[in-house]
């Protein structure tokens, strides 16, 4: 096969940046490991930037988005006995966010490229790239006992963290920075009622717990958990009792409990690669880098990545200009950074770390009430939550 760029996952990553050049005439091939089942099953966050929003309505996606998704204009922190609300539309200039499942997401996208007959091939195993630093690489894949190669000029790596594009970087070349928090959350998705229209995160000695939505009929909750706690350890009763603790009474009187569709825990990490390319190997999304999910930032770092890459790929394709590719990384990072930094700085106020000293718990409190006594503290906090430009 003979592709312009091959892409590595079928993740939203991989499926828009596909989309989004398809559109302007440029061909690409997605492979996936897994099968289109297995990817939509899979539970992720709710909370869209306004930048990755505007990447679907130009990926031509946007339409079910913007017809069920909820337009969200702030969300509550619960802390220190107070309910107080970060109101984004007026701190951050009249923007917002978007509440709308990163699996619905997925499946638009998937149903975008089956629409343009896009090429997205499932259950592709053993996918690896080759000679990423000569002009022509290419990608082989096992289809049961055949063993398939895919010219390109390009190869993306968008094969989330635990992807083959990233490992065939050689380790001289990539530096890694990494901080795993010692904590996991323990998520529930529940047919319910959410117990409040907006989001809110609670910070609480016994631990952080978060109330999220998918809808008005389907809520999503978290809560802190030990890394050694497993999904066996919680029935949902257990769990519905817990987050009640976590929740100012005001919340916690309006919990709808219901059976779980679906529990999990996730560790929570914070991630970055560098550099983002590699001779004709570029890096997108979680494969280069991982946030902790307090900031809701996962999926809107890997928006800027395929923005830069789409516009990069045009340049190069439609004027001969190579420039946006050679500045790729360094751009795609400095924006990366300032997801890290956020994402790290909500996660640390807002849990209880079991190693903390009485001065770091002092820390936090004195965080939060900065936060709410200061209008730039909150203009920081929300221009940062619906989005850093790009
Ligand atoms: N070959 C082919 N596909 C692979 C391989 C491989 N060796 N390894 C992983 N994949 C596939 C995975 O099955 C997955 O479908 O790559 C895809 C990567 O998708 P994601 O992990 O969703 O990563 P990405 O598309 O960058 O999405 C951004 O935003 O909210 C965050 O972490 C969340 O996934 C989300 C991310
Ligand atoms: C979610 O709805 O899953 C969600 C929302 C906000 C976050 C993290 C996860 O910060």
């Amino acid at each position: 096969m003979k592709t312009q760029v091959c892409i590595i996952g079928g993740g939203p990553s991989g499926l828009m940046l596909s989309q989004l050049l398809h559109l302007k005439g440029i061909d690409t091939v997605v492979l996936e490991r897994q099968s289109r089942e297995y990817v939509l099953s899979r539970i992720r966050a709710g909370v869209l930037e306004h930048g990755f929003a505007e990447l679907m309505r130009e990926a031509e996606c946007g339409e079910r988005m913007d017809r069920e998704g909820e337009i969200h204009d702030g969300f509550f922190i619960a802390h220190d006995g107070k309910l107080d609300r970060v109101d984004l539309h007026k701190y951050s200039g009249g923007s917002s966010v978007v509440v709308y499942g990163q699996t619905e997401l997925t499946r638009d996208l998937y149903e975008a490229r089956d629409r343009m007959k896009g090429i997205v091939i499932h259950n592709a195993e053993d996918v690896q790239p080759h000679d990423l630093k000569s002009d022509t690489p290419y990608v082989t894949y096992r289809d049961g006992d055949e063993i398939v190669r895919i010219d390109c000029d390009f190869v993306i790596g968008a094969d989330g963290f635990h992807g083959v594009s990233r490992k065939s970087i050689p380790k001289d070349v990539l530096k890694e920075y990494e901080k795993v928090y010692p904590f996991g959350w323990l998520g529930v998705l529940s047919r319910t009622k959410p117990a409040s229209p907006e989001l809110v995160y609670a910070k609480h000695e016994r631990g952080f717990a978060l109330c999220s939505l998918r809808s008005q009929i389907l809520s999503r909750y978290y809560i802190q958990v030990p890394l050694t706690d497993s999904v066996e350890d919680w029935s949902d009763a257990a769990f519905w009792e817990e987050l009640k603790r976590r929740l100012p009474k005001e919340i916690a009187d309006q919990l709808v409990t219901g059976d779980s569709i679906e529990k999990s825990i996730a560790p929570l990490r914070s991630f970055v690669a560098e550099p983002m390319r590699y001779g004709n190997l570029f890096l997108a999304g979680d494969s280069a880098h991982i946030v902790p999910p307090t900031g809701a930032r996962g999926l809107n770092s890997a928006a800027s990545d395929i923005y830069y890459l789409y516009h990069a790929m045009l340049g190069h394709y439609q004027q001969g200009d190579s420039s946006g590719l050679d500045n790729y990384s360094a751009k795609a990072l400095a924006r990366v950074w300032k997801a890290q930094r956020f994402s790290w700085w909500m996660t640390t106020m807002l849990h209880t770390f079991p190693a903390s000293s009485e001065y770091d718990q002092k820390l936090q409190e004195i965080d939060l009430a900065y936060l709410f006594s200061s209008e730039a503290a909150q203009r920081s906090l929300a221009e940062n939550y619906v989005g850093l430009p790009f």
